[in-house]
């Protein structure tokens, strides 16, 4: 339980709210380079902020205010040029760095009074990197955008798939360390909303949570599981600050605003061995919805659609005045106590923690992979079929509803299966 006050301090994502300050230390995922091959501009809102994303004639991306420093026009409706981003109102043009280069009219009526340099509109960093585009929201120095081991894999499919959900960041990123909900909310649920005889699946029976560099991993025992078993050995992970990371495909909870929050998923696919070597063109994005437009209730049949359910149910912003925490809590009370413990850190002026500064550590960040050897040496097609994980993959994409009947071939394609 979280006392009110604890509460806010941990879901307000503002700029100037302690959490909001300390997750503008981190860079966002925020779109895919693939949506800016037919579109140039897109309006993006960020923890509160609404901006404009565009990516110029050039092929540089810019991320500024959604509003014209001159009289707030919708910069969303602006047009790109060869550098930077202009207003449709007056033409007022931007660089990515937010300088203003051009004011068409100042600059022939009065060029001396040199108003532009005096104008600025608010711009922020961003990079691309994995098919992602990521912002940085932050006080300069900027950390590196982390480069994750998967992002450095060879011979897969990678697709990156969106949902906007309406509700707190938070309650979506406990869920990454909650592993108990596995068992109920994806195998137990799955199998009544198939059959509703059905038998449930193993229980849990041991729970471990252990702090690392980049987050929390946690690892499990069910019915029927060794000590040896990966699950329990190497486990999985909640990744800081806002993700989840199974092996296969990570998860980011990006704050929209308080009570909003884009889900980003990077998707890897090992593509089996005869197709090797593979090298993907293009990593399609796609958004998924998340409520069943006949019946107007939460979709519920892909896993991530089950997890948006929860987060969705818990309300727009939880009460944790109202929760009783149980023993398979204990990664969530962790994740509270370690973001408490940042926001402390970066008052004091420290970097909060999973901060990557050092390029040579970021040449490639290895994280605990329970099915390491799946997916870095990779399987025939035939023993992708037999893997519990793999199959799911190759008969549907299981994660989440939605998937365009493009990327599905697209995958099928790479993978030398049948669509
Ligand atoms: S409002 Fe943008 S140029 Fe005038
Ligand atoms: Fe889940």
């Amino acid at each position: 339980m979280l006392d009110q006050a604890k509460n806010q301090l941990l879901t307000q994502v503002g700029r100037g709210t302690p959490m909001g300050d300390l997750l503008r230390r981190y860079w966002m995922p925020i779109g895919a380079t693939s949506e800016f091959e037919n579109e140039s501009i897109k309006p993006v809102r960020l923890m509160g902020e609404d901006l404009t994303l565009y990516k110029d004639m050039r092929g540089t991306f810019g991320l500024v205010d959604r509003h014209c420093p001159h009289r707030c026009a919708d910069m969303s409706y602006g047009f790109v040029e060869q550098c930077g981003l202009r207003c449709n109102y007056h033409g007022w043009l931007f660089d990515r760095d937010g300088r203003c280069l051009e004011q068409p009219y100042e600059d022939v009526a009065q060029p001396e009074a040199r108003f532009r340099e005096k104008i600025r509109i608010t711009a922020y960093p961003v990079q691309t990197t994995a098919g992602l585009i990521w912002a940085y929201l932050g006080p300069e120095p900027a950390p590196l955008v982390p480069n994750w081991e998967p992002f450095t894999w060879k011979n897969g499919f990678v697709q990156i798939v969106f949902a906007d959900v309406p509700c707190n960041w938070l309650q979506c990123q406990e869920n990454s360390v909650d592993p108990l909900h596995f068992e109920w909310m994806h195998m137990n649920w799955s199998v009544r909303l198939a059959d509703k005889g059905g038998k449930y699946s193993p229980r849990h029976l041991k729970l471990a949570f252990d702090e690392f560099d980049y987050g929390i991993v946690y690892r499990r025992i069910r019915e029927g599981m060794s000590e040896n078993d990966p699950m329990w050995k190497v486990g999985r992970v909640c990744l800081w600050p806002n993700a989840l990371f199974t092996g296969d495909h990570f998860e980011w909870r990006v704050p929209i605003d308080d009570e909003r929050t884009l889900s980003v998923t990077w998707c890897f696919s090992r593509v089996p061995k005869h197709r090797e070597p593979y090298a993907q063109e293009q990593i399609p994005a796609w958004h998924g919805p998340v409520r069943d437009a006949e019946t107007g209730r939460w979709i519920s049949s892909h896993v991530m659609n089950q997890d948006f359910v929860a987060w969705m149910g818990q309300g727009t912003i939880a009460d944790r005045t109202r929760e009783h925490l149980g023993t398979s809590d204990a990664g969530i009370i962790m994740l509270r106590h370690r973001f408490l413990k940042d926001i402390e850190a970066i008052m004091c002026g420290e970097d909060p923690k999973a901060t990557i500064r050092d390029p040579e550590i970021n040449r490639c960040i290895s994280l605990p992979i329970a099915e390491r050897k799946r997916l870095t040496e990779g399987m025939s097609l035939e023993e992708l079929a037999k893997h519990p994980l793999g199959l799911g993959q190759l008969t549907d994409y299981v994660f989440q509803a939605g998937q365009p009947r493009e990327v599905r071939k697209a995958f099928a394609a790479a993978m030398g299966i049948k669509e």
